[in-house]
């Protein structure tokens, strides 16, 4: 029986996504404790429409939030788009709210095609401790992916180290006692859906 869940959900749908293979790298290293359950939740496989807050319960919508829900830990890895996270990371992060996220453990992860994805990670911090996610130091930044990854698999040991070190992080800080509300938290007033 499972006693810690640590999700990652990928934020991006392309095939040969190298986020995806980093964030199940992560998961396949806290998978390796005991009683650790992992769940890659991967956006190609659920339906979510744009999110309209008249409608937030559409498709799959109650399955994401069900998923992320009954994580203690969860990974968000995105493609660096812009200088920021994709929109199919941010249209799923939408779905979701305090339910999923509060107290939670959360660790960062984004892929970049250049040299400069640190932005990435700033913004999902943020995002993250807007709904008063737990986020861990520790990031990933995977810059000039083409160069570290191979057959689906992260060829360079610097990356595969710090991939590594975030799923451990994920398995040892799934349990931590709460912080009190972060302040932006309390002044996201609309992601509780109440
Ligand atoms: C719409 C779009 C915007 C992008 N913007 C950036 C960017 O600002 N900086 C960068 O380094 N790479 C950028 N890239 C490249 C992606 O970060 C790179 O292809 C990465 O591997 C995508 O992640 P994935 O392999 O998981 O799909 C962009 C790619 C797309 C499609």
């Amino acid at each position: 029986m499972a006693e810690i869940r640590v999700a990652a959900l990928v934020g991006s749908l392309r095939d040969g996504s190298y986020t995806q293979p980093a964030c199940r790298h992560a998961l396949s290293v806290a998978a390796e404790f005991e009683a650790v359950e992992t769940d890659l939740v991967d956006l190609r496989t659920l339906s979510l429409p744009i999110f309209d807050a008249d409608v937030d319960d559409v498709a799959d919508a109650a399955e994401l939030r069900s998923r992320l829900r009954s994580a203690d830990s969860i990974v968000l890895g995105s493609p660096v788009y812009h200088g920021s996270y994709s929109s199919a990371l941010k249209n799923a992060l939408d779905y979701c709210g305090f339910d999923e996220f509060e107290d939670t453990t959360v660790g960062l992860l984004c892929v970049a095609g250049g040299s400069f994805p640190t932005p990435t990670l700033d913004h999902l911090r943020s995002v993250s401790r807007a709904l008063d996610a737990w986020v861990v130091p520790h990031q990933v930044a995977i810059p000039r992916a083409r160069e570290c990854f191979e057959a689906g698999e992260i060829t360079d040991a610097g990356v595969r180290d710090r991939v590594e070190v975030l799923g451990r992080r994920m398995v040892e800080y799934a349990r931590i006692e709460p912080d009190p509300r972060t302040f932006e938290s309390t002044q996201n007033v609309g992601a509780d859906g109440r």
